[in-house]
């Protein structure tokens, strides 16, 4: 098949665009320096070129507190984003299935993370115009699909997680900075400070596993919404020791900040149409996925260079 991947340049993207590759497609990898997103015609020199799916990665965030300081900025640049890519797939590439990356925070917070509700509710506050984009995203799918019959998959994944993730001092999601933390806190001898009180709860897929289920499901489903998760969570406390064991530093020393931000409470996704589906599908224990992680982040180094104030943060 021939495949355009946006986003391809971020931690999905490499995973997947290299897997879709080993199986022999023929693909086109998009970063924001090959083709910005934000600029309506940003994909037309592509135009001459016919796709058989277009894999939809490319989103502008951060993990961490990004969302709440940036809503007005995620907004407009999401927006920019999704609708060039789904401009340019409707007036240019009607025969391309579309797969696009939705969002866990784009589930409104009292109610069952099951897919009848991804577009019921209110998201939490400091996710709503992330979570929102997101959901644009998919009634952008379905309106096309209504109108042109155009195929699409709309897949929301869990926190994904294992080697590749990114490198260049953004912020990173919880389980990065956890491991980077314990990881310094063993090295340097640093306090290990963790934002909350340790026992909000949170759901992880091994990027692998994620990978697979994805491709997958591009053959089983057409014009559907489907949740990728683990259908378990933990607490943080419960990955801190986790990772604890793995790096052989105690648990007891870590501290726990009350007062910073910690986003959602408790956050797992309905797995119950996944395995419908795949019935057979396995994922990575979380102690193997984990003890993988914290050797790539030991062989990248990421984030554990000898104190600098970015580091002390
Ligand atoms: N990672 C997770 O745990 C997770 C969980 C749920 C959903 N998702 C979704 O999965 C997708 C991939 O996530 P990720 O973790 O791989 O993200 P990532 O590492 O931050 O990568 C983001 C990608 O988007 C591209 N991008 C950003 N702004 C762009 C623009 N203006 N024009 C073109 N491309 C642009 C980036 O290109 P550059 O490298 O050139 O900036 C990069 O390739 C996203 O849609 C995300 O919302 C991820």
């Amino acid at each position: 098949m021939r495949v355009l991947v946006t986003g391809a340049s971020g931690f999905l993207g490499t995973s997947l665009s290299a897997r879709l590759e080993e199986q022999g497609h023929e693909i086109v990898r998009l970063s924001s320096r090959r083709a910005d997103l934000r600029r309506e015609n940003a994909l037309d020199s592509f135009d001459h070129q016919r796709f058989d799916r277009i894999y939809h990665l490319a989103a502008w965030t951060q993990a961490g507190d990004f969302c709440l300081y940036h809503p007005g900025e995620q907004w407009i640049i999401n927006q920019q984003i999704n609708t060039t890519v789904l401009r340019w797939w409707q007036t240019s590439q009607p025969q391309a299935k579309l797969i696009a990356i939705g969002t866990s925070c784009a589930y409104a917070p009292d109610r069952e993370l099951v897919e009848d509700n991804y577009l019921e509710g209110q998201p939490i506050e400091s996710l709503f115009t992330y979570a929102h984009t997101k959901r644009m995203l998919y009634v952008g799918l379905r309106a096309l699909n209504k109108q042109y019959g155009l195929p699409y998959l709309s897949v929301v994944p869990s926190t994904l997680y294992g080697p590749g993730y990114h490198t260049d001092g953004r912020q990173m999601h919880f389980i990065f900075d956890l491991i980077r933390k314990i990881l310094r806190g063993k090295m340097y001898d640093e306090p290990v400070v963790l934002w909350g009180d340790g026992h909000q709860r949170r759901e992880l897929v091994f990027i692998e596993d994620f990978v697979s289920i994805l491709l997958r499901l591009d053959t089983a489903v057409e014009n559907d919404l489907v949740n990728i998760g683990a259908g378990e969570e933990h607490s943080i406390r419960e990955f801190a020791h986790a990772i604890c064991d793995i790096v052989g530093y105690d648990f007891a020393a870590i501290q726990f900040d009350e007062a910073r931000y910690v986003g959602a409470r408790s956050k797992v996704l309905s797995t119950a149409k996944l395995r419908r589906l795949l019935p057979d599908v396995t994922l990575t224990p979380l102690t193997s996925g984990l003890a993988e992680t914290v050797r790539w982040f030991q062989r990248e180094g990421v984030g554990l260079a000898p104190s600098t104030a970015e580091n002390a943060k």
